[in-house]
């Protein structure tokens, strides 16, 4: 031994003290560190408080033997191996003595060298024993930290995927697209192979199809139908349901392996159901698709009623404001309806010109309310029968920005806001408020400002009469280029030739 610290400690227990003596002797002359018990009990209190590398014990000891002790080291710590020292061997005791994890035998009288060859032999062993405990305890701790990571990974992986469905439910613009994005993203989160979501009706019993869409990839999920009164089943109970196995599952259709079916709620009521089959070979829906289809269900929910929520403050605001518009034509006998009319053919002409649905509700609302601003003009010049001075011309002039300050404090309708703005500019720079030329007036606000100029004229005012409506069209047509983009001019003289265009003046 090199040094101090590395001195295996050997512990010897016999009852003749002798043996004791000569051992220590011998073995510590060795370099190796000696202890020593006179039986078993008490070479279990030195084990209790000692590092021990080796035990050598006789058998036939008073209090405790070395069988028991051979047992307890067996028991507290199997890396002390354990050699026997006996003067009367026999089979039963060395069936015993093995059974407990002894290592070697020896036969009294022994002689030291072939105790010290022993102990070499069963140390060797003890280091060899060791050394793969702790190879063995390395692997155990790489896979677990491989566990660990594995896990880690995959609730990496869920996380973003629970962040992705909320994040992309909180930006749908439309019920419809909540409904869309809910089956596709069933399909690629659940590894559906078909999904569909059905909205309850009140008159019938079970709900219908809004939206479905199967994996093309596999054949038969463009055309599944889950049974009635499974869905039926689900809105009753209003708790989702796991088709693991098709077995024992009435009505499937032949084609379907497994199969979900969650209910979406809104205000702790069923709205609808969200149906998902898988249909190829084994595969089939685990607790943990239920688990994300639930999710996706929930965030669903909570956007559609956002979106309800948004689209009610919005007719509500809406229908307040062109109450007003109402008010205020309601005063001028020529001009009742006027709005109503605008509206209705700005969005004929947006979609003569291929405009969005989005644009074509940009002008529904502009229409409705491009003179929302003549409610902060004066009646007196409101309601003039004769010419205006130029003074009061220049106030009535106001109204376009009027009506866009009104329209715009609510911050739900910038873009219209806009429309409302600059309905009164010329495409040649001659209009008003800000004089903007051609392209730079917004294309629905050149629209807006033909189908308002042409109900004004075919509508007569207080201080003229209705103008005939071919002379409209004329003037209307005389002022392309100059007041109005020819385009839309052309598209109304268009409108008009293929008798579209609804009688000037009509409610
Ligand atoms: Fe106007």
């Amino acid at each position: 031994m090199d040094t101090e610290q590395q001195k295996e400690t050997l512990l010897f227990v016999d009852d003749e003290e002798n043996i004791l003596d000569i051992a220590s002797e011998y073995f510590t002359f060795k370099g190796f560190e000696v202890l020593t018990a006179r039986n078993g009990r008490e070479a279990v209190q030195v084990l209790e408080s000692e590092r021990v590398d080796c035990c050598f014990t006789d058998i036939n000891m008073p209090e405790m033997d070395g069988l028991a002790l051979a047992e307890h080291i067996h028991h507290t710590d199997n890396t002390i191996p354990v050699i026997v020292m006996t003067g009367y061997p026999s089979l039963d005791n060395t069936i015993a003595t093995l059974k407990n994890g002894v290592v070697d035998f020896l036969i009294k009288p022994v002689n030291l060298e072939q105790m010290e060859l022993a102990v070499r032999r069963v140390l060797r062993q003890r280091h060899l024993f060791v050394e793969n405990i702790l190879l063995q305890k390395e692997v155990e701790q790489k896979e677990r930290l491989e566990k660990l990571n594995r896990e880690l990974v995959y609730k990496v992986e869920e996380l973003n995927l629970i962040n992705r469905i909320m994040r992309d439910f909180a930006a749908i613009g439309s019920t419809t697209d909540v409904f869309k994005c809910v089956v596709d993203m069933t399909i690629e989160v659940a590894h559906a192979d078909w999904a569909q979501f059905l909205v309850m009706n009140e008159h019938v019993e079970t709900p219908f199809e809004v939206v479905s869409a199967g994996n093309g990839a596999v054949p038969g999920a463009e055309d599944v139908r889950l049974p009635d009164d499974l869905v039926a089943g689900v809105v009753r109970d209003e708790l989702p349901l796991l088709v693991k196995d098709r077995q024992g599952v009435e009505g499937l259709p032949d084609n379907v392996r497994s199969a979900l079916l969650v209910p979406m709620k809104i205000r702790e009521k069923v709205f609808g159901v969200l149906t998902a089959a898988v249909c190829r070979g084994d595969l089939h829906f685990s607790e943990k698709d239920l688990y994300y289809l639930s999710y996706i269900s929930r965030n669903a929910a909570r956007s559609i009623e956002n979106l309800a929520l948004y689209e009610n403050i919005y007719q509500n605001l809406f229908s307040t404001l062109y109450a007003f518009v109402n008010a205020i034509e309601a005063r001028d006998p020529y001009t009742q309806q006027h709005s109503e009319r605008v509206a209705r053919l700005a969005i004929l002409l947006g979609q003569e010109m291929n405009c969005s649905p989005e644009e074509l509700d940009i002008l529904h609302f502009s229409g409705h309310l491009h003179d929302i601003g003549k409610i902060g003009i004066r009646d007196d010049i409101l309601l003039k029968c004769s010419g205006l001075t130029a003074e009061e011309y220049e106030k009535i002039k106001e109204h376009p920005q009027i009506g866009a300050n009104i329209v715009g404090q609510l911050g739900l309708w910038d873009r219209e806001k806009d429309i409302i703005r600059y309905h009164h500019e010329h495409f040649d720079g001659t209009g008003y408020p800000e004089g903007l030329k051609g392209e730079e007036i917004p294309f629905l606000s050149r629209l807006l400002a033909v189908a308002d100029v042409f109900d004004a004229m075919a509508s007569g005012r207080a201080y003229r009469k209705k103008i005939e409506e071919s002379v409209v069209l004329e003037t209307i047509r005389d002022r392309a280029g100059t007041h109005f983009d020819p385009r839309v001019v052309e598209t109304l003289l268009r409108l008009h030739q293929e008798g579209k265009l609804p009688t000037a003046g009509d409610n």
